[in-house]
């Protein structure tokens, strides 16, 4: 694995994950993904190892920017080994998880729907043309549990639970799709498992009786998942432990 691509590496586990690809294997390069680049801070030693490229995954053609970007850094021949999608949005300025019908708010969902499901299919739309070559290629949604509708028995957080089933089900139709040309390939959604980030931070008190993981820890998981995969699991719903979650 050479070449990855990470969408939102600016947030908890997207920084992680890249920070420890870079360690594990001096030769690895990161094309990073974020709204921002100058908020994007890595380590000296790994600086050099870290293409970023502007994208905003609820702007339209931001994708297509990434790839004219993307074609003056990284020749599409040379290709990506692997595809991370962390970007993710739960709460922000006029988004609060919905507890109710009457909370719905048509524009908090637009924008869900946007980061968490349609972005990730126009990112992978933009980039295909960098899987064509022949190894063994990783496409990662990180998704979450709650975007399961078999195992959704409480209810609530209505468009975050809804674009995040919406992006499980773009998976599913791209691990149809993406195999007829760019075999041999695994399209995973991953649930990550609850982490210590910005995303979950206003619900840390209802946490409190769950496992919280550490970005780092989760980032660990995230790469013991995509190590283990094979075209066997192409189309699967992962959670952060390897087992697979109902769709
Ligand atoms: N933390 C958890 O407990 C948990 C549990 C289940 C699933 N997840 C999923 O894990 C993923 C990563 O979450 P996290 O915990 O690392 O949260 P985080 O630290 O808040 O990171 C969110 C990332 O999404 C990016 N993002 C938000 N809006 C964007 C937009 N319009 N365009 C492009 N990027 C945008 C952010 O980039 P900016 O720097 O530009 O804001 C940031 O990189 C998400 O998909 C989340 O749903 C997390």
């Amino acid at each position: 694995m050479k070449q990855v691509l990470i969408a939102g590496i600016t947030g908890a586990i997207g920084h992680a994950l890249a920070e420890q690809l870079l360690e594990q294997d001096p030769e690895l390069t990161i094309v990073g993904l974020c709204r921002d680049p100058s908020s994007a801070d890595f380590r000296q030693e790994y600086a050099g190892r870290v293409m970023l490229i502007p994208w905003d995954a609820a702007a339209t053609e931001s994708a297509v920017g990434v790839a004219g970007q993307l074609r003056e850094l990284l020749p599409e021949t040379t290709g990506l080994d692997m595809v991370i999608y962390a970007a993710g949005i739960l709460h922000g300025p006029g988004m609060t998880p919905e507890k109710r019908l009457e909370d719905l708010d048509a524009q908090a969902f637009a924008h869900s729907f946007a980061v968490n499901a349609t972005g990730f299919a126009m990112l992978v739309q933009a980039i295909s043309p960098w899987l064509r070559h022949r190894r063994f290629k990783r496409i990662l949604a990180v998704s979450a549990k709650v975007g399961s509708i078999s195992d959704n028995g409480f209810g609530g957080w209505y468009a975050y639970r809804s674009s995040k089933a919406a992006l499980n089900m773009l998976v599913r139709n791209l691990s149809i799709e993406l195999p007829r040309k760019y075999r041999p390939l695994a399209c995973v959604a991953v649930h990550p498992g609850t982490t210590m980030s910005p995303l979950s931070k206003p619900f840390a008190r209802s946490l409190a009786q769950l496992k919280v993981h550490e970005p780092g820890e989760t980032a660990e998981n995230i790469l013991d998942v995509a190590e283990a995969l094979t075209e066997n699991d192409n189309g699967t719903f992962l959670s952060w432990d390897g087992s697979a979650i109902p769709w």
